[in-house]
């Protein structure tokens, strides 16, 4: 039998969405659709968002590049333009500056970010993202990265949209959140694309079996990442 790469990607999926570990069922994520999460649990969640992803996308984007072949790196060359420039999105600025308005406007100093201590989930996260792009084969990037994280975000901010827009209006205007906003927009073609990938790239089982790996461990760790909102004051 050949290999359904369509079906490989749309099992992975609905397995963790089964599993109830998806991005969109974060604890701040539900928090913020009832309007309960607190200035702080959002701050305590951007926080450990910034060092466990957003901090290092733009040198892990920047390892892979080097290791896909050609073809590939007109679109990896476009994410990382994006977020270090906003191209895409057109707005001005990369993807840190808008994660420290969305902070600054719920009240956090910016030391509040960049002198936390990552915790043990965001290093983790952070950590198998670089090693992906840097020691395994070129492709699991696409599975433990893009599908897993980057593909996952798109769903999970429109929740939390949807919260700011219901709930925080007094504190949070659109341009506080286009960190959100942003990734909603410039993700949400990814990801249509990684059936046909996996079909073409995973020529055999250990293939499939490290791909599969690489998909539950980026998306569980960048989820435990996510629910680590302890402590956050200033
Ligand atoms: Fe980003």
């Amino acid at each position: 039998m050949t290999f359904d790469g369509e079906a490989f990607v749309d099992e992975m999926r609905e397995e963790l969405q089964a599993s109830g570990r998806t991005l969109d069922q974060a604890d701040w994520v539900k928090r913020t659709e009832q309007g309960e999460a607190t200035k702080e649990d959002l701050v305590a969640w951007a926080r450990q968002h910034y060092h466990g992803v957003t901090y290092h996308t733009r040198r892990v984007l920047s390892a892979w590049v080097v290791r896909v072949p050609y073809e590939m790196t007109d679109g990896i060359i476009d994410n990382i333009a994006e977020e270090v420039l906003g191209t895409t999105s057109k707005s001005g600025f990369g993807h840190l500056h808008w994660l420290f308005e969305f902070t600054r406007a719920l009240g956090a100093p910016d030391e509040v970010i960049t002198d936390a201590t990552p915790n043990v989930d965001a290093m983790a996260c952070s950590s198998f993202l670089y090693r992906l792009a840097l020691q395994e084969p070129w492709h699991e990037v696409m599975f433990g990265g893009v599908l897993a994280i980057e593909n996952q975000i798109p769903p999970a901010y429109i929740k939390a949209v949807a919260g700011f827009k219901a709930h925080y209006a007094d504190i949070l205007q659109p341009d506080d959140y286009a960190f959100h906003t942003i990734h909603i927009t410039v993700d949400e073609d990814h990801g249509g694309h990684v059936g046909e990938f996996a079909e073409q790239h995973l020529d055999t089982d250990a293939k499939r079996r490290s791909a599969r790996a690489a998909y539950f461990t980026g998306a569980e760790l960048t989820r435990r990442c996510w629910d680590s909102m302890a402590e956050c004051a200033w």
